[in-house]
């Protein structure tokens, strides 16, 4: 595979051709130049692995891989399959390991360093059998990532070149990642999965569209509670697959009765509106901010609901999401009430965001036969650049501009 088995279209990142969500070959392609390649996967919360020998069980890409805390407080992230016969290592998904992980087939044993230090019946048995006195255990240990840290939040790479973590998320980024996570000690408050019938792609783009909330997002809509015309704007990192977009939108609250939660159509309302009450606990008055790190990862901030999600494929038709709900060890109880009512609107079926979970299947569904057709994302023209509008398919764009490069398609 030393080119792409297509060839993408004119009109750079204005133009996707609908064979990238659906081309078996090209997805063979982004195992080894996506999620082998130089970009960093998020793993786990280092929160959730607080204690030597912790692990948990997770993906970058379809590869499964185990990250464990190390005696001496560090993280290793190792490739989760056994070098015997490539079993599973570790079968939950998360728990406590001792100092050593085992695998189930033949207890071939491993340090937590992935380091091969015991086989059974090495020696065969009264003389007979065994391995062979050359093998070499040191040979045969468990591949283990390259593993970043950030905000509390760890990452792996599979590629050597890959460039520094912080690099590959950038400084613009990465004050937005701060700007949530910064200084904070956090703390997993659940978790959710869902499968969706659609290439990973379809969603990462749908997190990076902003312009559709108002449109697909009936719940919005219905209670006028997303104004594009109340500020806010979409910052692109300069290698274009890093996005934060932010909104400041200011509902009118000095009615008693929160008048905004009035149904347009009919004369009905939000008998509880208390989901919508909200602190500006990050002080700047920005009531939603998503932001994503090339290729799959996503932090929410959905007013006080906070969320790390992780898109995971799963052949080239299916993705799984999980969402990881997170709060900060000093949130005090009406802080975390808070952060659990909100994530009502967030998740597989909240109430804003259960159309995202179904919108990637509709264009799955309908590009069948359309291989050779492209999307049109010129909303806000042909850059990636950052803008002040949310008006726009900026991030989009960019998500595009660095895939096609790190796929190697010509004139990226
Ligand atoms: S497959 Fe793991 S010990 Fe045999
Ligand atoms: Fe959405």
């Amino acid at each position: 595979m030393d080119a792409p088995g297509f060839a993408w279209p004119e009109g750079g990142n204005t133009r996707v051709p609908y064979r990238v969500y659906t081309d078996a070959e090209n997805h063979e392609r982004e195992k080894q130049r996506i999620f082998a390649g130089p970009s960093w996967g998020f793993l786990c919360a280092s929160a959730e692995i607080p204690n030597a020998g912790d692990y948990k069980t997770t993906f970058l890409g379809e590869v499964p891989i185990v990250v464990v805390r190390r005696r001496d407080g560090g993280v290793n992230a190792l490739v989760n399959r056994c070098t015997h016969r490539g079993s599973l290592v570790a079968l939950k998904s998360q728990g406590n390991t001792g100092n050593s992980l085992t695998c189930v087939y033949h207890s071939w044993a491993f340090d937590l360093d992935g380091n091969l230090t015991g086989i059974p019946f090495r020696r065969g048995l009264e003389g007979k059998g065994g391995m062979p006195a050359e093998f070499d255990l040191k040979q045969h240990g468990l591949k283990r990532l390259r593993v970043g840290e950030v905000c509390g939040l760890v990452f792996g790479t599979l590629a050597a070149d890959a460039p520094p973590l912080e690099e590959h998320i950038g400084p613009l980024i990465g004050d937005r990642l701060a700007r949530v996570l910064g200084g904070r000690k956090l703390k997993v408050l659940g978790t959710a999965s869902q499968y969706l019938h659609n290439n990973w792609k379809l969603y990462v783009e749908n997190v990076k569209d902003t312009y559709h909330a108002s449109l697909l997002h009936t719940f919005f809509s219905t209670f006028k509670i997303l104004r594009l015309t109340a500020g806010g704007g979409i910052h692109v990192s300069e290698q274009g697959g890093n996005h934060a977009s932010y909104s400041l939108n200011k509902q009118d609250k000095d009615k008693g009765e929160y008048d905004g939660l009035r149904s347009a159509k009919d004369d009905f309302r939000l008998k509880d509106a208390s989901i919508f009450e909200e602190k500006d606990e990050f002080g700047d008055g920005i009531t939603v901010q998503l932001l994503s790190v090339f290729p799959n990862f996503i932090l929410q901030q959905v007013h006080n609901c906070l969320a790390l999600r992780q898109v995971l494929p799963k052949g080239v038709n299916e993705t799984e999401l999980l969402w990881t709900y997170i709060g900060f060890e000093d949130d005090d109880a009406a802080m975390q009430r808070l952060r659990l009512k909100q994530a009502n609107l967030v998740g597989p079926a909240g109430y804003v965001s259960m159309e995202d979970g179904c919108v990637g299947g509709f264009v799955q569904r309908a590009i069948v036969g359309s291989e050779a057709d492209d999307s049109v994302i010129e909303m806000g023209g042909a850059s990636h650049a950052s803008t002040d509008s949310r008006v726009s398919e900026a991030s989009v764009r960019g998500f595009w501009q660095q895939y096609r490069t790190q796929m190697g398609f010509a004139g990226a």
